[in-house]
């Protein structure tokens, strides 16, 4: 007999049919001759109730049935007795598929930490957490896609290994297939890498823009979404050296337009976890006002999760620029009273991530937009500002921070000038000989166009309430970590 899926049993309604499920075990508890089992297959939160008559099938049949033990049980699918669910199954057969020795298997029915959770994340997709986690991440992955059909872009596959320095911030992992003992040396005592697999030296690539740009130039609006990678020794819980981003690239857009189409792309797939995951968004609103009720009352926040989603899909993000975001910063009192680690204030820094969240979370208390920002601390392939304010030298970028996540997107209009681009790339000594064809584009039926990379993980972190970016993917790569 075919299985049929948890999630598919728990909408019919449909009682007295033979079925059959297969799943694995959360919990078994017993009372007089019957056994009560909860048994999951990730379709979905919920688990199937399992009634086992021992006296009719034996004692046996489910003495082996441990938490984390994988079960195929054929029964029938009755309206429930009990409370807490609708339909249970009333097992006729119970195999045992595969035994999870209780005195070996690492996961027991009680709550671990994430710490042990990471260290067992071949089994962590099978709690509650993980198992809803996946799933969001799921549909928002799809959700993306849908978005961006439905409006008439075109997903541009680019490539994983590269040759470019797509962000010119040199994080990148190298690719080769050199002898690392023992590597070809050129005459300046340097590797050789002409004789490398691909006669030059090539990286995992830090960013899909660049070949995004050469898809905007024919094929108008396309977007990326794929992993990239970065070799930043950042042990935050914000960074992952591998991540998945999503990088737009739209023709003829301005960088008005980009910022509205960020807000617009970011409400949608909000909007769509909502209508499509209530059942597991109201499981992580219920955990995380768990978590919150443990903090101390000045760092709770203010809203619950399923609020603070709502709250996102149905208002406009604050919009500011650089500079007005230095004026909010210098005149706070956090900045009077020298509340900031980094109090020194100035316009032309770098913006630190407590002033990010500063900004977001204390100040304006809803996703904001930073644009025009000084050049020295942008790409190199962000558009030039003409009307800059006196002696301010701005580029057309834009940032968008969440509140507890930081920078979830940054984008820019880009330079579309030949003439522009290239002295930015001269003055700051990039290699011509990786970019000849970046240039090209400018030099060939160059338009105005612009686009944004969506960080895939903070989305996620934060339409799940999740705190540490690694546990919202599955296989997380940091530091001194990639088991699995
Ligand atoms: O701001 P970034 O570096 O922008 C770019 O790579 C551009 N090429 C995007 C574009 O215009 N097409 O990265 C974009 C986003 C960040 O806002 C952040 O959400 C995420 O990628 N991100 C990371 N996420 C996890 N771990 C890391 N180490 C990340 N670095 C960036
Ligand atoms: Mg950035």
């Amino acid at each position: 007999m075919k299985h049929t899926k948890i999630a598919h049993l728990l909408q019919s309604g449909v009682a007295n049919t033979t079925v059959n499920v297969k799943g694995w075990v959360r919990t078994k508890r017993g009372s007089k001759g019957v056994a009560f089992i909860q048994l999951n297959d990730g379709s979905t939160i919920h688990d199937i109730q399992i009634v086992v008559n021992l006296d009719t099938l034996g004692e046996d049949c489910v003495k082996n049935a441990h938490t984390g033990a994988c079960l195929s049980v054929t029964g029938t699918l009755i309206a429930s007795q009990g409370s807490g669910q609708s339909v249970e199954v009333q097992a006729t057969e119970v195999v045992v598929l595969g035994e999870a020795n209780p005195e070996q298997y690492p996961m027991q029915p009680k709550a671990h930490s994430m710490e042990f959770l990471r260290e067992n994340a071949h089994f962590r997709p099978r709690t509650k957490t993980f198992s809803t986690v996946l799933r969001l991440r799921h549909g928002l992955a799809f959700a993306i896609h849908k978005f961006f059909h439905d409006k008439g872009f075109y997903y541009l596959h680019s490539p994983i290994i590269t040759g470019s320095d797509a962000e010119g911030a040199g994080e990148m992992f190298r690719v080769t297939t050199l002898d690392a003992q023992n590597p070809p040396l050129n005459e300046h005592k340097a590797v050789d890498y002409s004789q490398d697999f691909f006669g030059k030296a090539t990286n995992l690539t830090v960013s899909g823009q660049l070949e995004g740009e050469i898809g905007a130039m024919a094929m108008g609006d396309i977007y990326t979404f794929g992993p990239t990678f970065r070799a930043e020794n950042s042990n935050t819980a914000r960074h992952l050296a591998e991540f998945w981003m999503i990088e737009p690239e739209m023709a003829f857009y301005e960088l008005e337009d980009n910022m509205a189409l960020a807000q617009e792309f970011i409400q949608y797939v909000i909007r769509f976890a909502l209508e499509n995951y209530p059942d597991d968004l109201k499981f992580l609103d219920e955990r995380l006002a768990k978590e919150e009720s443990q903090k101390k009352a000045e760092e709770r926040s203010e809203m619950g999760l399923i609020e603070k989603l709502r709250f996102v899909v149905d208002n406009d993000f604050k919009k500011l620029s650089y500079s007005e975001a230095i004026k909010v910063l210098l005149s706070s009192n956090h900045h009077k009273k020298g509340k900031f680690q980094y109090n020194e204030i100035k316009w032309g820094m770098d913006l630190q991530s407590e002033h990010e969240r500063y900004l977001v979370e204390k100040e304006f208390k809803q996703p904001v937009i930073l644009f025009n920002y000084p050049k020295n601390i942008k790409s190199f392939y962000m558009k030039q500002n003409e009307n800059e304010e006196v002696g301010k030298e701005t580029v057309r970028a834009m940032d968008i921070l969440f509140p507890g996540i930081g920078e979830m997107i940054g984008g820019s209009q880009r330079e579309e000038s030949y003439e522009k681009l290239l002295k930015v790339v001269t003055d700051k000594k990039m290699p011509l000989e990786s970019l000849w064809w970046y240039l090209d584009l400018r030099k060939f039926g160059t338009a105005p166009h612009s686009g944004f990379g969506l960080g895939f993980e903070r989305l996620i972190m934060f339409v799940t309430g999740m705190a540490n970016i690694r546990d919202v993917i599955p296989f997380p790569r940091y530091p001194r970590s990639a088991e699995f």
